[in-house]
C-alpha cells in the first residue's frame, strides 16, 4: 500500500510516501529562518507559509519517491493538536486531494505520530510499552497499548521539555530553535555547575514542570550580571539541559514500572538530544528495561510518522470523513 502523509501542525510544512513502512521519500520545509527572528513561532506567519509550500512539498515528495499521486492508495494528514490555521492548510488541502482523486483520506493525531515514529527505523519494538513525547508542544508518557490504543499516564503542567529548551535559549541568546543550540553547547559543559531544581511535583506524579527551572535559569543569569561574572554558557547549558532529562527519564522509567511493562519508547523534537538518548540507555539497562529512539529525522515533526499512524488508523477504523474538522488539543489527553 502507498500512502501519502502529510504534516502542517506548526511551523513545518512536510509530506512523505511511505510503501507500508519504508520511506519512499519524506521532504521538509523548514520555516526557522522565519521564526528564529522572533524566538518563537508566529501563527499567523506560520499558516501564511505552509499556504505557499505545499503543493510544492508534496509534488517534491511523489517526485522524489517515484510515484504520481494516481498510484496513492490512502493520503493521511495530521488533524491536530497544533495551531489551528497551520494544520487547516494541510489538513483541507489533504482532504481537497482526496475528494478531487477519489483516494481514501484519513485524519491522524500527531501524538500518535510521534508514538509510532520508532516504527520508521530498523529495530521495532513490541507492545505493549512506554512512551515518551517530548517536543515544543508537550511532555507526555503513554501507554501504547498497541498501534492505535494509547493511555495518557502523565502531562506537562506548563512548559514543555522543548518550550523550556527554546525559551532557555532565548534568554541566553542563542538562537532558535533552542534545543539543537543548547545541546551542542552543553557538549563541553559541566552538568554539576549549577544544581538547578528538579520538580519532582508529588511523589508518584507522572506529570511535568519545566517552569520554575526556566526561571531558575534567569535567575541565575541576573546574578551573574549584578556581580559582573562572564557567563558560563557551556556549564549553564550542560547544567539546565541535565536537570531537563534527569526528570524526563526518571518519571518514564517510574511509569514503565508501576505498569511493569519492559518497554520504553521515545519521540518528539527533544528525544534527538544526545544527552537524554545516553541517559535513557544507562537507566534502561539498569532496570532490565528495552530502550528504542526513533532516527534522528523521524524525532522532530515529520510526514513519514503521519503516512505510518495513519495506515495503522485506517487499518483498523476505515476512512475518515471530508466533514472532520481539525483541533488544536488532542483527544488523547
Ligand atoms: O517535535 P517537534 O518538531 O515539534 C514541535 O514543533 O513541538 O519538536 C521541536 C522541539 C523544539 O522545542 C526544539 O527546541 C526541540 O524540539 N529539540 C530539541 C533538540 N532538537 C529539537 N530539544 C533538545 N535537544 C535537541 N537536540
Amino acid at each position: 500500500m502507498l500512502i501519502l502523509g502529510i504534516e502542517s501542525s506548526c511551523d513545518d510544512t512536510a509530506a512523505a510516501v511511505l510503501k507500508g513502512d519504508s520511506v519512499l521519500a519524506s521532504i521538509l520545509s523548514s520555516q526557522d529562518a522565519i521564526h528564529s527572528q522572533f524566538g518563537g513561532v508566529v501563527p499567523e506567519l506560520a499558516s501564511r507559509k505552509h499556504l505557499q509550500s505545499i503543493h510544492p512539498v508534496v509534488m517534491s515528495a511523489l517526485a522524489k519517491a517515484g510515484v504520481q499521486l494516481s498510484d496513492i492508495d490512502l493520503i493521511a494528514a495530521t488533524q491536530g493538536p497544533g495551531l489551528i490555521g497551520s494544520l487547516l492548510v494541510g489538513f483541507s488541502y489533504a482532504k481537497a486531494l482526496s475528494h478531487v482523486k477519489r483516494i481514501p483520506f484519513v485524519g491522524v493525531d500527531h501524538m500518535a505520530g510521534h508514538i509510532l515514529s520508532v516504527f520508521l527505523g530498523a529495530e521495532k519494538p513490541a507492545f505493549p510499552y512506554i512512551a515518551l513525547i517530548a517536543s515544543g508542544g508537550t511532555s507526555s508518557i503513554f501507554l501504547a497499548e498497541n498501534s492505535h490504543t494509547f493511555h495518557h499516564l502523565g502531562r506537562t503542567r506548563d512548559d514543555a521539555a522543548g518550550e523550556a529548551f527554546d525559551k532557555v535559549a532565548k534568554l541566553l541568546e542563542l538562537g532558535y530553535p533552542g534545543g539543537p543550540v543548547i545541546s551542542r553547547t552543553a557538549v563541553d559543559g559541566n552538568p554539576q555547575y549549577v544544581k538547578f531544581p528538579r520538580a519532582w511535583l508529588d511523589e508518584n506524579s507522572l506529570d511535568f514542570s519545566f517552569s520554575g527551572l526556566k526561571t531558575a535559569v534567569l535567575n541565575h543569569v541576573n546574578q551573574q550580571k549584578q556581580q559582573n561574572k562572564a557567563l558560563r554558557f557551556p556549564d549553564i547549558c550542560a547544567s539546565f539541559q541535565e536537570a531537563v532529562v534527569d526528570v524526563l527519564v526518571a518519571k518514564t522509567i517510574l511509569a514503565a514500572r508501576r505498569h511493569q511493562i519492559g518497554t520504553i519508547v521515545i519521540g518528539g523534537g527533544v528525544s534527538a538530544n544526545p544527552r537524554l538518548r545516553e541517559l535513557f540507555a544507562e537507566r534502561c539497562n539498569k532496570e532490565g528495561v528495552a530502550f528504542y529512539a526513533p532516527e534522528r529525522d523521524y524525532c522532530t515533526d515529520n510526514a513519514a510518522m503521519i503516512a505510518l499512524a495513519g495506515s495503522h488508523k485506517y487499518a483498523v477504523c476505515g476512512a475518515s470523513t471530508l466533514d472532520e474538522d481539525v483541533y488544536s488539543r488532542s483527544p488523547l489527553g
